[in-house]
């Protein structure tokens, strides 16, 4: 018989909206309870989404001792601090991306998990969404021989510039980088693995953190990457994977909409399509109630080394682009 888990909304803003409604679908989960730093915010938010229990502190909510799973959607500043919360008390944690501001929150968060035996993992959607899956199998049967070179960008034009909003307030952890240019590394880092070399430059905004980023790596074998992330650039989502016998193209319209094209030369081009009805929040939540069904403190689709890895990276460009979260 499958189990229900019931789940707790950490920090009820946009993202935890979408959540919500991807979870409502889901048989096996329930969404009981909700806890904002506002109460009146827990309750407007329990009442659109029709969610039994509300708490007008994170505390509060981590102390319902009938809650599983907590997800966690506040700002990157405080993604450490509040996961560790959840894990001291016993709850599992799925908590949103950028997993935390540098290394050494991210290994105290997966050290805490692992001294509590508790499951968490990072709120990552590109490991298990379709097209990046089939690109692997595709790259790993070997039609399209090695890969010698990775371009990947994420960019969209946020103006005007709001220096108190999250995507540029150095205080809650804005920036480029973290925000969204942590797709393109990641996708470096599935598809090439560790870098020998990373140079990065941005462009700073008054307040010292990136509005856009570029980044360049080189691996093993002579392989490289180029990476763009932007909050001035409307470029939209992409990453093409040259190999020595064509070229892979994985684009998202949308968070719902990907697509991979397969390029060999001499044939016309193969174009798969999905249009999801989840835009990969589903699919994250699966997979955390599939491994606590399994007894599994982390998940092997985004591991904790997955999340080292790519928190290792992004400390070591966002020092070659002269971004400092602590000065
Ligand atoms: N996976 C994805 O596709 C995706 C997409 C968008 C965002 N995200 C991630 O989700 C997280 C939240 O993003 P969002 O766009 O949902 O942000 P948001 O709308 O600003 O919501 C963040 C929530 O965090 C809480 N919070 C706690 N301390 C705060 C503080 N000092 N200042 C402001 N808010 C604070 C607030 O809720 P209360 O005050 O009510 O508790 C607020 O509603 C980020 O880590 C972001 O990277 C992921």
């Amino acid at each position: 018989m499958t189990r229900t888990y019931n789940w707790g909304i950490l920090a009820p803003g946009n993202i935890a909206s979408k959540f919500v409604a991807e979870l409502q679908g889901i048989q096996s989960a329930k969404v009981l309870a909700v806890g904002s730093r506002d109460l009146i915010r827990a309750k407007e938010f329990a009442a659109t989404w029709q969610i039994e229990r509300c708490y007008g502190s994170y505390e509060e909510l981590v102390a319902d001792p009938d809650i599983d799973i907590v997800y966690i959607a506040s700002p990157h500043a405080f993604h450490a601090t509040h996961t560790k919360l959840c894990l001291k008390h016993k709850k599992a944690v799925l908590c949103e991306k950028a997993f935390a501001l540098n290394l050494s929150d991210v290994s105290e968060m997966i050290e805490t998990a692992r001294q509590e035996r508790v499951f968490l993992m990072e709120a990552f959607m590109t490991p298990h969404q379709p097209s990046y899956r089939e690109a692997r199998k595709i790259l790993d049967s070997g039609l399209m021989g090695e890969i010698k070179h990775l371009n990947g960008w994420f960019g969209f034009n946020k103006s005007p510039y709001d220096s108190n909003g999250r995507l540029f307030n150095p205080a809650l952890g804005g920036g480029a980088m973290l925000d969204i240019g942590l797709y393109p590394l990641f996708d470096a880092l599935w598809f090439l693995g560790q870098p020998l070399k990373v140079e990065a430059f941005s462009d700073l905004t008054p307040q010292k953190i990136d509005q856009s980023v570029s980044v360049s790596m080189q691996f093993d074998g002579g392989k490289t990457a180029a990476l763009f992330a932007s909050f001035l650039a409307a470029v939209g989502v992409g990453t093409d994977i040259f190999c020595e016998k064509g070229a892979l193209r994985l684009r998202r319209s949308s968070a719902l909409n990907q697509s991979l094209e397969i390029l060999l030369p001499g044939e016309d081009i193969r174009t798969l399509q999905w249009n999801e009805t989840s835009c990969g929040l589903k699919l994250e939540a699966m997979e955390v109630m599939n491994c606590l069904n399994e007894n599994r403190l982390e998940s092997t689709i985004m591991s904790h080394q997955n999340s080292i890895q790519l928190s290792e990276n992004l400390d070591l460009v966002l020092k070659k682009a002269g971004i400092n979260y602590f000065l």
